[in-house]
């Protein structure tokens, strides 16, 4: 009976699990998505719990219920202590770190979860409980030494230029050969040799480890962001295989949605980059992240730009399109942008945000901040949606973005970002471009936009400017 119902709490979690997924789909919906997942996550520990609980409770594990619980619940509260102040304290522009850092710990936990299993009385018995240890330790070891190289190179303690080694292609081709190998070894060793087996599978976890620390340490810093998003989709797969190993249903659905929800997420950022997923993966791409200095290749004069004339130029616009990048974030400038938009509104403006796939650091990071700020999401357009919008616009504020509105990536076949979709700002009549300096953004390119005729320079934080320009708007333009 109790089994019975706790199966059933693990359906229901499932179903809110896909709910919430749903919901995330869209920015409406989004805060109804994270509860469904909360509720789902509740019900999910709690039956996990009551299962665990139980399974002390009969043979052959007979162990006292008291001394369970204990352990569960000095590990929960372990959990919360550490994690609580992270999550708290952690910036927006910190998460894919901390992502990457909690990747990580789903990798070691299906390692562990493979070594336990295995060692388990019943642990060697089966081919197919073996085959899911061998695959559950290798995809856990490789996502555990990927995220911690990922965590390192966001966190800029490590260089985020690609390592790469010679042959580093065979290399990897070699470790997954050695892999087959040893999964077929662990298969074919009889039952009895348990230390045997111990050691093919601490084997098949050092070449896991080797292979994720190498395959992510020659990915460079501008392709972070999806190997963060293939590492979830990886910690997804890793998490499911633990699910097979313990026999939980609730698990192998769980880690299957967040697999194959990252290996979408992996693949619409690619396309977003116009890198081939192939291509990410195998690595040796990639500049190194951050900002560098301008290049000395000459683009021409910059023209500059103050505050009241940008509040000038606003008053009389009829179409303005805002499109926010990584710099909004960094300024904390989505509140008074959200301000300067409900003004020009009142006042007969029409005005839209236009949001890149990848503008900011992680997916859905602007989205996120003009949600914050309260900005009504039926003016926050994406790419596709606004692309030719531009053209009919009078006015478009970049504010805080770089690469995500550079002309180079569709002009110049020899741009390291050739290829990549754009935000086609420089259609427009004028184009105003918030930044403190000429340097570039996170692919390390000049912009050849800020030399065009139609741009003007507003140089200073995004925040203290569009701030100035509120101070600015003449007495017509309503609070
Ligand atoms: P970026 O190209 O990174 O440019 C951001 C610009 O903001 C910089 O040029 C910087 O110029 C300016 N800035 C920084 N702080 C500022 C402040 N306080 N006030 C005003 N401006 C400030 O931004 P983007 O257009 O959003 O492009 C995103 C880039 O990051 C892409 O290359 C993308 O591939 C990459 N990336 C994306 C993601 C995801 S998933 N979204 C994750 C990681 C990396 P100054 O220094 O001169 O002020």
């Amino acid at each position: 009976m109790l089994l019975q119902f706790i199966q059933a709490l693990y359906i229901v979690a499932a179903i809110l699990f896909i709910l919430s997924l749903a919901g995330l789909s869209k920015q409406s919906t989004a805060r109804m998505g994270n509860m469904l997942g909360m509720v789902g996550m509740v019900l999910a520990l709690g039956a996990t719990i009551a299962h665990s609980l139980h399974l002390s409770d009969t043979e052959p594990h007979r162990r006292s219920v008291g001394v369970t619980l204990l352990l569960i619940l000095v590990v929960l509260a372990l959990g919360a202590v550490i994690g609580t102040p992270i999550a708290r304290k952690v910036e927006m522009t910190q998460m894919p770190e901390l992502i990457a850092m909690l990747h990580s710990f789903v990798g070691m936990a299906a390692v562990l979860v493979g070594f336990n299993s295995f060692l388990a009385p019943e642990g060697q018995a089966g081919a197919v409980h073996l085959v899911e240890v061998g695959l559950g330790v290798f995809i856990g070891a490789y996502t555990f030494t990927g995220s911690v190289v990922a965590y390192l190179k966001l966190s800029a303690k490590m260089s985020s230029k690609p390592l790469v080694l010679p042959g580093r292609n065979m290399l990897n081709l070699g470790a997954f050969v050695v892999f087959l190998a040893l999964l077929i070894g662990l298969v074919s060793i009889p039952s009895a040799s348990v230390g045997l087996g111990v050691v093919v599978v601490a084997a098949i976890a050092l070449i896991g480890f080797a292979l994720g620390y190498h395959m992510v340490a020659a990915i460079g810093g501008g392709d972070m962001p999806v190997v963060v998003s293939m590492l979830n989709s990886y910690s997804g797969w890793a998490a499911a295989a633990a699910g097979f190993m313990l026999g939980n249903n609730l698990l192998i659905i769980t880690g299957a949605l967040v697999g194959s929800s990252g290996a979408i997420l992996s693949y619409i950022m690619c396309r977003a980059m116009n890198r081939s997923f192939i291509s990410v993966i195998l690595g040796g791409f990639g500049v190194e992240g951050g900002t560098v200095a301008a290049s000395s290749e000459d683009h021409g004069e910059h023209r500059e730009i103050l505050a009241p004339a940008v509040a000038e130029l606003l008053t009389e616009a009829r179409r303005v399109i805002i499109t926010p990048g990584y710099g909004m974030a960094v300024a904390k400038a989505q509140y008074p942008v959200a301000d300067l938009v409900h003004r020009l509104r009142a006042s007969g403006v029409q005005v839209t945000f236009g949001v890149h796939p990848v503008a900011g650091r992680l997916p859905g990071h602007m989205n996120v901040l003009l949600a914050e700020a309260k900005v009504p999401y039926d003016i926050v357009l994406e790419m596709d949606e606004i692309n030719a919008d531009f053209a009919g616009t009078d006015v478009v504020l970049v504010i805080g973005a770089n690469d995500t509105v550079n002309p180079a990536a569709l002009e110049d076949p020899s741009s390291p970002i050739a290829g990549m979709p754009v935000l086609e700002v420089w259609n427009a009549k004028q184009v105003i471009v918030f930044k403190r300096s000429m340097a570039t953004g996170y692919a390390g390119v000049q912009n050849p936009l800020f030399f065009r005729e139609n741009t003007a320079m507003l140089f200073g934080d995004a925040k203290d400017q569009v701030e100035k320009i509120i101070a600015a708007l003449p007495a017509k333009v309503p609070a």
